[in-house]
């Protein structure tokens, strides 16, 4: 099961395209964008497809956890392994792209800041199996790299690393607050603890 992650207008459909659909089902809510109950048809797909020992690609924005449980889930029912597609955020990048299509490619830059504001880089205490981060790389291709396993517990006495927002304009996601809450609470970035003086 491969699940694609990141704003539209951030190349997963092209990506999916050259990279997955020779190998897998292509599961996208945009082929039903006129259904009810689109969340339930798309399972419905993706449960088809896991059943038949089919691998299943999933191209939505499917920015957080609650997109990515119920995928996950399917998955793990059917012995499939899940790998997450992280496509950072590149908020100009994206805007652009969107401009530049037509008809009904585009979409309400609204749609874009929503997205934004609930979006979230996958980790592998998410459940993925395999993550990987993708770039468009400027020529027309992309750069694929897997992400770093940095999202285990921190060793004692080392700082937890997964610290970097996904973008730097923006307040850190919740997920990430943990580091700052460890400083606040007196905990040094070398895993010592500061105490206050005074009272
Ligand atoms: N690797 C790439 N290099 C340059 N342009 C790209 C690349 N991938 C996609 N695009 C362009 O960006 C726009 C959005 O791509 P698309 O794959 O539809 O994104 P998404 O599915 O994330 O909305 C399209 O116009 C597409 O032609
Ligand atoms: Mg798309």
């Amino acid at each position: 099961m491969a699940v694609l992650i990141g704003l539209q207008g951030s190349g997963k459909s092209t990506f999916c395209r050259r990279n997955l659909a020779a190998t897998h089902v292509v599961v996208s809510k945009d082929a039903f964008p006129k259904a009810r109950h689109r969340q339930r048809r798309q399972m419905r797909l993706v449960e088809e497809a896991l059943a038949g020992g089919r691998s299943v690609a999933v191209d939505n924005t499917n920015p957080s956890p609650e997109e990515w449980q119920p995928l996950i889930g399917a998955a793990r029912q059917h012995g499939a392994a899940t790998v997450g597609y992280w496509f950072p955020p590149d908020v100009p990048a994206a805007l652009a792209r969107n401009a530049a299509r037509q008809g009904r490619a585009r979409v309400p830059e609204v749609g874009i800041f929503a997205t934004l504001g609930r979006l979230r880089r996958p980790r592998h205490v998410d459940g993925f199996d395999r993550l990987y981060e993708v770039r468009i790389d400027g020529r027309g291709g992309f750069t694929v790299e897997p992400m770093p396993t940095d999202d285990r517990p921190a060793a004692e006495g080392q700082p937890a690393t997964d610290d970097c927002p996904a973008t730097d304009d923006r307040p850190a996601p919740a997920d990430r607050l943990m580091v700052d809450d460890r400083r606040a609470a007196g905990f040094r970035p070398d895993g010592t603890v500061r105490v206050d003086e005074g009272d």
